[in-house]
């Protein structure tokens, strides 16, 4: 079989930067308070990492004095505080404020500060908010909280994938009605019943499959601007809900992360009997789109035809969120 490599993005996409939006930068299980966890997203470098009282925080890794990564060597952080490995500065955690340096009295003015950014710790993830041009967040990312379930979520399965494809053509690909039918061998072509802005970003309601193998009754998408998406799949007696973050690393790929719970059945034999096949099945057939996805070309004027799904409808609700 050939061995392809996915032409440079530049080839494939106009660079139009990252959206604005709450990016997913770490898993809320992997972030402590006695250990800065670094990570590479938004083509930056992050820590992350909780403060005294639990509260998850997400800054530049680069501490302002004179550029250490705050993670290398022996860079720490005890008690909220950062203290960075080239010359010991220390850093307030929560804010960024620089309280200490060992080797002056003369305190640098206050104004210098680590850069912390906007964080939210919601539905297992630690979100950091992103501005291209650096401004305050203007909405807040949806939470599974607003449900209301008469049973608890019980975490079933966690995929990680990096994708090249174009970033902007990920969550379209949910419009795209026909490749459901075409590359998915559905024997049912998806309908869209409404898509209605929200404060969070969008709220999609599909029209349930027929004949599938889940007799599913709703079926519909959160978006929280264009980098956070959970579907809420229910049926009777019985409930999914994938959580879905997509993060860009640098302008040729990007991380998605699909986190699927299963809506407790009362027992942990039960929940598995449920969720392996969905799971299963939901794996079998988002490594169909990779195939696909990972190659393609952003078009800007695609040639749609009737039977197409709202792609554009879609668009323009994405272009919100681009600068
Ligand atoms: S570079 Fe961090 S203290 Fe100097
Ligand atoms: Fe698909």
């Amino acid at each position: 079989m050939l061995t392809m490599e996915a032409l440079p993005m530049h080839r494939r996409a106009p660079d139009i930067g990252f959206p604005r939006g709450w990016y997913c930068v770490a898993e809320s299980e992997k972030v402590t308070a006695d250990e800065m966890l670094p990570v590479s997203y938004l083509d930056e470098q992050f820590i992350v990492y909780r403060g005294p009282d639990g509260t998850a925080h997400v800054a530049d890794a680069f501490c302002p004095h004179l550029g250490a990564h705050l993670a290398t060597l022996d860079g720490s952080i005890s008690e909220g505080k950062i203290t960075c490995p080239f010359h010991k500065w220390s850093f307030d955690g929560a804010t960024g404020r620089c309280v200490d340096i060992p080797y002056t009295k003369v305190m640098v003015p206050g104004s210098v500060k680590l850069k912390v950014y906007p964080t939210r710790e919601i539905d297992g993830m630690v979100l950091a908010w992103y501005h291209p041009e650096g401004e305050e967040p203007d909405f807040e990312p949806w939470s599974r909280e607003s449900l209301d379930v008469d049973a608890p979520w019980i975490p079933h399965s966690t995929t990680f994938r990096e994708s090249t494809c174009p970033y902007r053509d990920l969550f379209e690909n949910l419009f795209d009605t026909a490749h459901v039918q075409q590359l998915h061998g559905s024997n049912f072509l998806p309908t869209i019943e409404s898509m209605e802005r929200t404060s969070f970003g969008m709220h999609a309601r599909f029209s349930p499959p027929t004949g599938e193998r889940f007799p599913v009754t709703g079926l519909e998408n959160m978006f929280t601007g264009v980098s956070l998406m959970t579907q809420l799949v229910t049926g009777d007696g019985f409930g999914f809900l994938q959580s879905v973050s997509a993060t860009p690393i640098d302008h040729e790929r990007f991380v998605q992360v699909s986190r699927l719970y299963v809506r407790d059945m009362g027992s942990p034999e039960l929940n598995e009997a449920l969720g392996k096949p969905f799971a299963d099945n939901t794996a079998f057939e988002t490594d169909k789109d990779f195939k696909v996805l990972d190659f393609k070309k952003h078009l800007a004027r695609p040639q749609l035809c009737a039977g197409d799904g709202p792609i554009m409808k879609w668009r323009s609700y994405q272009e919100e969120f681009y600068a």
